[in-house]
C-alpha cells in the first residue's frame, strides 16, 4: 500500500482539524478550580483550513490557538487560527495554495506559508506564535487576533525556533534559527525588555532540522542530529530530510558570554531529540536529559510503512552527561517507556530539576488504533521513581504543563494541566491535577464546549 492511497493519520480522529473559530464562558467542571490558579493556558497546534494540496504531514497545518482562561474559579475558553498571510491568501481563493513539508519544492511559487503553529510564548508584554522555519507571529493576548508577523522591530532577518529559552533569572529570551541554506545556524538574544541585542552565526558541521535546543545557567546547547537537508531526489525519498546516522549526534556547548569560536562538539551515538527536557552544569559537566529517538525517519514514505515503523521512530527519556574537562558524553537511558513532550517547572530551566513530567504510551494500548499518548508521566529524577495518570483506551494526552501553586512554591508544589481528548465523548477536556499526586484524584476536570485537535505545544501565562 502506498502512503498515497492509505488514509492520512494527520487528518484522522482527533487529529482532523477543528473547523470553527469561538468563545465559551462558565464551563462546567468536575471537583473545583483552585482560586489561587488565575491566568490563561494558551495551546498551539496545526489545524488545517483547506484540503491539503498533495501529501498532508502533521507539521503543515495552520496554527490554531486554544485558550482556557481561568478566573477566581471559574473557566473560559476561546480557538482563533493564527491568521497568516499565506492563510488570508487561501481564505479568498477558497482553496489550499500552499504545499507542505512533504511536497516541498525549493523553487516552487508561491513558496512557504508561515503557519506559526507549534508554540505559543510570552515575553515581555508579547504573545508570539512560533513555528520554526519562519518569524514569530504576534497574536492579541485576549482577543487572540493576529497581528502579523514580528520581526524584533527590524533586527530578526531569519527565522526563530518554536522553542526559545526564557531564562528565569534574567528574563532574557534566548532562541536560535535554521536554515538548509548558509548560515545553518544562528543564535540570538532578546533582552527582558524584548529587545534583540544579540544575533551571531554558529558553524555547524551540516545542515539539520534542529527543532529545539538547552541551556544552563552558563552555556547553550546545540544538538546536531544526522537528520540532513537535502534537496538530492527529493521527489523520489519524499521530503528534503534525510536521516543519516553515520554521521553520529554533536551536542555543541558554547558558554553563554562567549560566542561561536568558543564552542565545543561532543560526540554521541546517532540519534534525533526534538526536545530536551533540561539542561543544568554538575560540577565540570552539563547534564541534558531528552526525549532521544534512535532513529527519526519520518519523511520517507517507505519507512513509514514498515512494521514496526512506530516503535522505532519513538522517543525516550534519556540522561547525556557531557564532560567539559576530560571530554566525552555518558549515556544513560532513564526510561524504556515510549514518551514525548517533556517539561520543567519553568522555574529551574537551565537549573538543576528534579521532577520532570511527560505524555506517555501506555504499553498495552500500543497500537495503531489508540491514541500516541494515553498517560502523564512525573518522573523524580533525584531518587528514582516514577508516577503515572493513565487517562486509558481512547484517551488522547498532549503536552503536560506545569504551574506552581505561588511564585516562591517548591519545586512540584502546583498543578498538572494537560488537554485530553475522549474519543467515547468526541470533545475535549481540560485536566487540572495535582503535581505532588498526579495519579490522585484530579483536582479538576474543565469541560470544553468541543475537542481540541491533538498539538503540540502550550504555555501559562499568569493573570
Ligand atoms: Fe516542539
Amino acid at each position: 500500500m502506498s502512503a498515497e492511497s492509505s488514509p492520512n493519520m494527520f487528518l484522522q480522529n482527533n487529529f482532523a482539524p477543528w473547523g470553527t473559530e469561538g468563545a465559551a464562558r462558565d464551563l462546567p467542571v468536575v471537583g473545583r478550580i483552585p482560586r489561587e490558579l488565575n491566568g490563561t493556558y494558551y495551546r498551539n497546534g496545526p489545524n488545517p483550513a483547506f484540503p491539503p494540496l498533495g501529501r498532508y504531514h502533521w507539521f503543515d497545518g495552520d496554527g490554531m490557538i486554544h485558550a482556557v482562561t481561568l478566573d477566581d474559579g471559574r473557566a473560559s475558553y476561546r480557538n482563533r487560527y493564527v491568521l497568516s498571510r499565506g492563510l488570508r491568501e487561501e481564505q479568498e481563493a477558497g482553496r489550499a495554495l500552499y504545499r507542505g513539508l512533504l511536497e516541498f519544492q525549493a523553487t516552487e511559487i508561491p513558496g512557504f506559508k508561515n503557519t506559526g503553529n507549534t508554540n505559543i510564548v510570552w515575553h515581555a508584554g508579547k504573545l508570539l506564535a512560533l513555528v520554526e522555519a519562519a518569524l514569530p507571529t504576534r497574536m492579541m493576548a485576549g482577543p487572540l487576533d493576529t497581528v502579523g508577523e514580528y520581526d524584533f522591530d527590524g533586527r530578526l532577518a531569519g527565522p526563530m525556533t518554536a522553542h526559545p529559552k526564557l531564562d528565569p533569572e534574567t528574563g532574557e529570551m534566548l532562541f536560535f534559527g535554521y536554515s538548509p541554506f548558509p548560515p545553518y545556524l544562528t543564535y540570538h538574544v532578546a533582552a527582558a525588555d524584548g529587545a534583540l541585542v544579540r544575533s551571531e552565526v554558529i558553524d555547524v558541521a551540516w545542515p539539520s532540522m534542529m527543532h529545539d535546543f538547552a541551556i544552563t545557567k552558563d552555556h547553550v546547547i546545540f544538538i546536531l542530529c544526522p537528520l540532513v537537508f537535502s534537496f538530492e531526489r527529493l521527489a523520489e525519498r519524499g521530503g528534503a530530510f534525510s536521516w543519516e546516522p553515520e554521521r553520529g549526534t554533536r551536542l555543541g556547548i558554547m558558554p553563554r558570554r562567549g560566542g561561536n569560536a568558543d564552542v565545543r562538539w561532543f560526540d554521541t551515538d546517532p540519534s534525533y531529540v526534538f526536545h530536551p527536557m533540561n539542561a543544568y552544569e554538575d560540577g565540570d559537566a552539563i547534564v541534558l536529559d531528552v526525549a532521544r529517538y534512535g532513529r527519526l525517519d519520518f519523511m520517507s514514505a517507505a519507512a513509514v510503512e514498515e512494521p514496526g515503523y512506530r516503535d522505532a521512530n519513538a522517543a525516550r527519556l534519556h540522561r547525556w552527561r557531557i564532560d567539559l574537562a576530560r571530554g566525552g558524553v555518558a549515556s544513560t537511558p532513564l526510561d524504556d517507556i515510549v514518551t514525548e513532550f517533556p517539561r520543567v517547572d519553568e522555574r529551574r530551566l537551565g537549573r538543576r530539576h528534579r521532577f520532570g513530567y511527560m505524555a506517555a504510551r501506555e504499553p498495552e494500548l500500543n497500537d495503531g488504533a489508540q491514541p500516541l499518548w494515553t498517560a502523564v508521566r512525573k518522573y523524580d529524577l533525584e531518587r528514582g521513581g516514577v508516577t503515572e495518570r493513565r487517562f486509558g483506551a481512547g484517551n488522547g494526552v498532549g503536552e503536560p504543563l506545569f504551574v506552581p501553586r505561588t511564585a516562591s512554591a517548591g519545586e512540584d508544589d502546583g498543578w498538572v494541566l494537560v488537554l485530553v481528548y475522549d474519543a467515547a465523548r468526541d470533545t475535549s477536556d481540560f485536566w487540572i491535577l495535582d503535581a505532588q499526586d498526579v495519579a490522585g484524584e484530579p483536582v479538576a476536570r474543565v469541560t470544553l464546549p468541543h475537542r481540541v485537535p491533538y498539538g503540540f505545544h502550550g504555555n501559562w501565562v499568569a493573570a
